[in-house]
């Protein structure tokens, strides 16, 4: 119907930071705090979709009608995402994923001695690197939070990881990126084309982005 374009249509979205344990009580995170995410969620089920929000903490509402699966570190969501992924029509990279993880998780609490505590960190896994290698039907949009140079970028990690579509956003601006309630994007999709939107509630944003999403699932 008109108002439910995406009926039938499987969709999953990331959303929130990750989380990586350094011991019982410490870990490593990031100011994501999930509205993006949670808006593409909650309008693309209004679009008639059938939503999956893999999630790392956040304190938001969980929207309903939808199928959530709960994580807390970027392994995690690497493997709830990946297994889902055969049978998506959409997957869309919200999530701020922590990209260093500590090399060694202590099973106890560390304790206080040294005035310097020196911890090695390495890589995560690339979830959105890894599906973009994967790719088959689907339709496969990431995301891009800079502070600067931000079109470049993003467009860069577009061909580099294999996207239809990147969303770009300056997490420097005011009223854009993490914690507010607006966003202020820009879309370059793999053809090239980029549209560059204003300042617009997460809501309203989530609808832009699910109007191009619409578009490249045509193709
Ligand atoms: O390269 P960068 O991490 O800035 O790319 C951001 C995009 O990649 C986002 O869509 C984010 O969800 C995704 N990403 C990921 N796995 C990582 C790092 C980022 O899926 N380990």
């Amino acid at each position: 119907t008109e108002d439910m374009p995406l009926t039938g249509k499987k969709i999953l979205v990331t959303a929130g930071p990750t989380r990586e344990e350094l011991d019982p009580v410490r870990y490593f995170t990031n100011h994501s705090s999930g509205k993006m995410g949670y808006a593409i969620a909650s309008v693309a089920k209004k679009l008639g979709a059938d939503v999956t929000l893999v999630t790392g903490p956040t304190s938001l509402p969980e929207p309903q009608g939808i199928t959530i699966e709960k994580i807390i570190s970027t392994k995690d969501m690497y493997e709830a995402t990946m297994s889902r992924y055969h049978e998506q029509d959409v997957v869309i990279k919200c999530a701020a994923v922590a990209d260093y993880t500590p090399v060694t998780v202590h099973s106890n609490k560390f304790k206080k001695k040294n005035d310097l505590w020196t911890i090695e960190m390495k890589k995560t896994v690339d979830i959105l690197q890894s599906l973009g290698e994967k790719k088959e039907h689907q339709v496969l949009v990431g995301f891009a939070a800079e502070t600067e140079n931000l079109e470049n970028y993003a467009k860069d990690k577009m061909i580099r990881k294999n996207l239809d579509m990147v969303v770009g956003n300056d997490v420097s601006k005011e009223g854009s990126g993490f914690g507010s309630d607006t966003n202020e994007i820009i879309m370059i999709k793999k053809d090239g084309s980029k549209k560059v939107l204003p300042i617009l509630t997460k809501e309203n944003a989530a609808h832009e982005i699910l109007i191009e999403v619409m578009e490249l699932m045509k193709r």
